[in-house]
């Protein structure tokens, strides 16, 4: 058996010599990855990228910017005078037109009417959902149903709605694709009172297995008397999401996993009559046309001022429209083409990997085509006896060729359950320590107890992506075949709640 350094054969077929050919094979199969435009904007606008050798591979985690977006943001705050737009002088108020402006562009980016949708301003798509699960109005007779492959910003809407009396119901998923299960999801919908608020929450993709849920299940779950939240902040940065055709109640996105600048500014699109069941459980600063101390009074502002508590991220705000503007140069259609490409080779070549034995060394998550899914690729590494490697040993590794990916759970547990098809008394075991022992025990419990992985590698591509991205993943990954997962080498740190933690730290 050879160790990790000395399978240099595999690696040898991503070698530099190959790569030519290897490209060629790759534009005939693939011909919507558009090499001019694209590759073009990379050099100019991406070129840190190249410059710094790295190997960007986690645009699920967040999008990159192009240094154009810099350069017009840093432009417009140089020439312009700007105050808080909660002011009703000069400056003040050219800054509100541009807050105004922003909100504005985004609802046309995402063709949603600004007579039926409103464009709330939040931190990021956390906080886009923190406002639906505090305010919807839950009680003894709701329904709070979901998907298992949940970001944990949904999950947790689940304890707003039990502390409210709501029911809560999982939507399971099939393997190996994990998808919904339509049966058990026809059955949930069907249970709901429609003299109750119900609440269906699913993501547009999933940030683990890439998984794209039928939008139809917006019409679907509506027309059973459910209002549906649809997180589609794993979906935008690579997909038209049309509010003209698709109707989610409520809609969540961070911008900087689209277009990478500025972090900070996410964004809630509610459909009105929706957003006016809501009920805020305080007011703030900017949410209320009138409070009074003595009288213990006050009467809320409507639609997004509702919202937007306190000073919203002013300067940033206008980031987004010129955020978006780039996307619109590009065209989102051309980048879903060019990820889906991309996306297809690497799931090919992941699942031509095999060791000399046979055995695959890469297992994937969820599809393995481009079928109705993504540029998020979750796998695990396994050696020619079928043992599991450390994932977070891969990423190390990783790390030390410049090689951006994502480990762990990415925050979405119940894909990970689903796919390793975890038992809850299995589960239940990982919790049993108690609260303090972390994540990286829990994956050490489960591991131990039942050979399964709690954790796994994600991949992700996106805007400014190119083949040599993705070559050199493969070339990294190769390295792996023929070697025993015992060889690479012991953990040097850990992640726990999607922090690092290192040894003293
Ligand atoms: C599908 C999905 N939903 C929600 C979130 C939460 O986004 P944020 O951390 O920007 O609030 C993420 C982040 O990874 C995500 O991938």
């Amino acid at each position: 058996m050879t160790t990790r350094r000395e399978s240099i054969q595999e690696r040898g077929t991503y070698s530099d010599h190959n790569k030519e050919a290897a490209y060629t094979r790759f534009l005939s199969q693939n011909p919507g990855y558009d090499a001019d435009q694209i590759d073009h904007l990379r050099d100019r606008q991406y070129s840190r990228i190249d410059q710094q050798q790295q190997i960007y591979l986690d645009y699920t985690g967040g999008g990159l910017h192009a240094s154009s977006q810099l350069e017009e943001h840093m432009e417009l705050l140089s020439r312009t005078v700007l105050g808080n737009p909660h002011s009703n002088n000069p400056t003040s108020q050219a800054m509100t037109n541009l807050v105004e402006g922003a909100r504005a562009r985004v609802l046309e980016y995402f063709l949603a009417s600004p007579d039926e949708y409103v464009a709330i301003f939040t931190a990021n798509a956390s906080g886009a959902l923190k406002h639906v699960g505090e305010s919807y109005p839950f009680m003894d007779g709701s329904r709070y149903a979901l998907t298992y492959d949940n970001h944990n910003s949904v999950n947790g809407i689940r304890e707003f709605a039990r502390a409210r009396g709501a029911r809560i119901d999982y939507v399971p998923l099939l393997t190996p694709e994990l998808r919904v299960d339509q049966a058990s999801l026809d059955r949930i919908l069907a249970r709901a009172r429609t003299d109750r608020p119900n609440l269906f929450a699913f993501p547009a993709q999933s940030n683990f297995s890439g998984v794209q849920h039928p939008l139809d299940l917006i019409a679907v779950a509506q027309e059973q008397g459910w209002d549906v939240l649809l997180d589609a902040a794993a979906f935008v940065p690579s997909n038209r999401l049309d509010l003209s055709r698709w109707k989610p109640d409520f809609v969540s996105v961070s911008f900087y996993k689209m277009f990478g600048y500025p972090t900070g500014v996410g964004c809630l699109l509610a459909r009105k009559p929706a957003l006016e069941r809501l009920q805020r459980p305080w007011f703030a600063g900017g949410t209320i046309t009138l409070a009074s101390v003595q009288a213990d009074r006050h009467f809320m502002a409507t639609g997004e001022a509702a919202f937007e508590d306190g000073t919203v991220d002013y300067l940033n705000i206008p980031a987004v429209a010129i955020g978006l503007g780039h996307i619109e140069k590009l065209t989102i259609e051309r980048i879903h083409d060019r990820v889906e490409a991309l996306t297809a080779w690497i799931l090919e070549e992941f699942l031509a990997l095999r060791h000399d034995n046979g055995r695959h060394l890469v297992r994937v998550y969820g599809p393995i085509d481009t079928d109705r899914r993504g540029g998020t690729i979750t796998v695990n590494l396994y050696d020619p006896q079928g043992r599991l490697f450390d994932y977070r040993r891969i990423e190390e590794l990783a790390n030390q060729e410049q090689i951006s990916l994502r480990t762990g759970c990415f925050c979405n547990p119940g894909a990970g359950e689903a796919s390793e098809e975890l038992t809850t008394a299995e589960i239940e075991a990982g919790f049993a320590a108690g609260p303090n022992i972390g994540f990286p025990y829990f994956i050490s419990v489960i591991e131990h107890n039942t050979g399964k992985s709690a954790g796994a590698i994600r991949v992700s591509v996106g805007i400014a992506s190119n083949f040599a991205d993705v070559y050199h993943l493969l070339r990294f990954i190769s390295g792996f075949v023929n070697v025993e997962s015992n060889k690479i080498g012991a953990v040097e740190f850990d992640i726990d709640s999607c922090r690092v933690i290192r040894d003293g730290a």
